[in-house]
Formats: structure tokens, C-alpha cells, sequence
């Protein structure tokens, strides 16, 4: 049987709220003289729940209607509480490199978790295209389902519009607001908003390498949460004035500096992002700096938080540079850490493509 919360309503009084609903704003802290940080518990909650939330108002998710996503990761999560929340049934399709500490959970909170063979990562398109064929598939199988669609439905970065009210209301105006970038939704839709009031805003965003995010070419990627092999609808490029690329190694050592001197315990992406907007408050002094820390540290004390993991790490060894390269073209952005000033513009303009018949770069 689902589970039901217990009802905390009296007549006439404000409800507790829902852990979901709970889970929405990032509590802000203050971590330099210039330098705040928006810490979420689980930041995909913020679109997940507006998401299902307005299907819920406008009759797309009726009882009976299943909700499914291909995830791996936090946005899975958060729709399974919601789900929980909902009552309503969640299937979510996943590949055999999700976390076995989410996967418990997820299962624990009811969902339906399917998971493309290991042998799909050897195909065209890999996981994601057995994940997506798998998807069309599961949604053939139930008369009626809905699909949140993280990666293109717009009501994800609007989602985010009540973090930047939160943000503004209870620190005043922002210069620049830093977060690592997946889906594109949190850092387009939180610097959107932001910008309503201050236009002036800057936004800096987070990636690793060998993600196409940001023009580089697809391969091999360690980091998850950041970072992507298929370019999302929801990234708009023209909302970044800088990015910056960082390696694993590099985000896992931030990861730890975030918790041995402000004693925030938070996951990789947010390492990655303090790394940067640590760098960037201290050279701009004057400016006031918001960064996304995106989720907690539980699902990497067995990894990022573990020092006989982290030593064995291949890249163990390689210092922290004090600043990145900087680059005149993402593609040639070296290892471990470099920036490119992106200056607001689309894709196409920074990365213009290759004449026919010149030679690769
Ligand atoms: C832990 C973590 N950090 C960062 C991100 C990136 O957020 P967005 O998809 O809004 O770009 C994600 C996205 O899934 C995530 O799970």
C-alpha cells in the first residue's frame, strides 16, 4: 500500500507544510564578506513540484495517470516524493550506473525503477537512447502518463522564479549568481528572475569537461548532475556571461574545502560551483555573490567524503590551481580548471562551425 501522510490540518490554521513543499528554498548563507550560498537539500524538488503541481491544476494528472521520467539522478527523487505526496504512481527509467543509495531510496518511496541492460552503453547514443526507447515503450504499456520532460519543458526554468524572489527578498540585489549546469533549468531560470530587478546580473556557469554544453565535444564524464552528452531545450546559452569547466578531481577537493572550513556538507556539482564563485568574490570585492549548491553530502561519504577513495583517485595528486586558464575558444580549454568569457551569447555564435573541408581542430 502507498503511503498517505497523516493530516496536520485544524480548521481555520495554516497546514504544516509537506517535506516536499519544505524542500523548495534554499536556505541562504553567508559564507565570505561578499559571498552567500543558496543550499538546497534537493534543488530538483523546486521543478518537480511546479511541474507536477500544474499538470495536477490543468487535469494532465489525474488518479489513475502514471508519472514517468528517465532519470538517474535527483529529479528522480524528488518526482518519487512527490509521488508519495500525490498519490499517484511513478515509473522511472534508469540505466546501471545510478547510485545504489538513491536507488533504495527511490524504491523505498514506491517507485518503479527500470533500468536499460548494461550492454546499451555500447550502442549509438548510449544510455540516454536505450533510456529514451524504453520510455516510449513503458508510456505504450498504462492508458494514461505524464512526463515532467526536465531537459525541454519550459515550467523547469520558470520554476525556479520563486529562488530568485527568495534570493532577492532576503539578500537585495545580486552582481552574479554561480551554479553548475544540467538540464540549464536552475542557473537560466534563477538568473532570469534575478535579472527582472537587477539586469546587471552576471551568471557564471559550472561544467566539466568533455560535456557539449558549452561547445565542447562529448566523452567520457566522471561528475554527475553537471554536465551533459545530448544538448537540453532548457539551456539558453544567452544567459551566461562566463563558464568555467573544472575536473572531477578539482570538484571533489572543493567539495571537502566547502565542508572543512564553512562545515557544509554538500555534493560535487556544489563543490564544483564554490570553487568558482570563491575565485570570483575574492577578485571582485565589491560585487555580491550568490552560488547554487544544488545537494547534500549522504549519497558521497563513500566516495568524495572517503580519503582512501579519494587518494586512489586517478587524478589524486594534481594540485588545485589557484586560478583557471583562460580561453579565447571552449574547445581548447585545458585541464583541470578553465574559463571562457561566453558574454551572453547563442551557441552558434561562439562556436561557429567548421568550413567544409578544413581540417579538425
Ligand atoms: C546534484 C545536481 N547538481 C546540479 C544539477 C544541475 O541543475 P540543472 O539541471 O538545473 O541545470 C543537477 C541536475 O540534475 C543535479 O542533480
Amino acid at each position: 500500500m502507498r503511503g498517505r501522510l497523516p493530516h496536520t490540518t485544524r480548521p481555520g490554521r495554516r497546514a504544516a507544510v509537506e517535506a516536499t513543499e519544505a524542500y523548495q528554498l534554499p536556505r541562504l548563507l553567508r559564507l565570505e564578506p561578499n559571498l552567500y550560498a543558496a543550499c538546497f537539500t534537493l534543488m530538483k524538488m523546486v521543478p518537480a513540484r511546479h511541474i507536477l503541481r500544474r499538470a495536477l491544476a490543468d487535469g494532465r494528472l489525474d488518479p489513475g495517470t502514471v508519472i514517468v521520467e528517465t532519470t538517474s539522478g535527483t529529479f528522480g527523487l524528488a518526482l518519487a516524493m512527490q509521488g508519495v505526496h500525490l498519490d499517484r504512481r511513478v515509473v522511472l527509467v534508469s540505466d546501471p550506473v545510478i547510485d545504489e543509495r538513491l536507488h533504495r531510496r527511490l524504491v523505498d518511496l514506491g517507485a518503479t525503477v527500470l533500468r536499460v541492460p548494461a550492454s546499451a552503453g555500447e550502442r549509438p547514443g548510449g544510455y540516454q537512447a536505450a533510456r529514451l526507447e524504453l520510455l516510449a515503450r513503458v508510456r505504450e504499456e498504462y492508458p494514461a502518463t505524464f512526463c515532467p520532460e526536465q531537459y525541454t519543458n519550459p515550467d523547469n526554468p520558470r520554476s525556479y522564479a520563486m529562488v530568485a524572489e527568495h534570493i532577492l527578498d532576503t539578500l537585495g540585489p545580486v552582481d552574479c549568481l554561480v551554479g553548475p549546469v544540467g538540464s540549464g533549468g536552475s542557473m537560466c531560470g534563477t538568473a532570469a528572475g534575478l535579472r527582472a530587478s537587477v539586469p546587471h546580473c552576471q551568471a557564471i556557469g559550472v561544467d566539466t569537461f568533455a560535456s557539449v554544453l558549452f561547445g565542447q565535444e562529448d566523452g567520457p564524464r566522471e561528475l554527475r548532475g553537471l554536465g551533459m552528452g545530448l544538448m537540453p531545450g532548457n539551456l539558453d546559452h544567452r544567459v551566461f556571461d562566463h563558464v568555467h569547466w573544472c575536473t572531477p578531481f578539482v570538484a571533489y577537493t572543493a567539495t571537502r574545502r566547502l565542508h572543512q572550513r564553512h562545515a557544509l556538507f554538500m555534493g560535487p556539482t556544489s563543490g564544483a560551483a564554490y570553487l568558482v564563485a570563491r575565485w570570483f568574490a575574492r577578485r571582485n570585492p565589491h560585487a555580491r555573490v550568490v552560488v547554487m549548491l544544488p545537494d547534500e553530502g549522504y549519497r558521497y561519504q563513500d566516495t568524495v567524503y572517503d580519503d582512501a577513495w579519494l587518494s586512489a583517485h586517478e587524478q589524486a595528486g594534481v594540485a588545485v590551481p589557484e586560478d583557471p586558464v583562460v580561453v579565447d575558444d571552449p574547445r581548447t580549454a585545458p585541464q583541470p580548471w578553465a574559463t571562457f568569457a561566453w558574454g551572453r551569447r547563442p551557441l552558434n555564435e561562439v562556436i561557429a562551425p567548421a568550413p567544409a573541408g578544413a581540417p579538425g581542430r
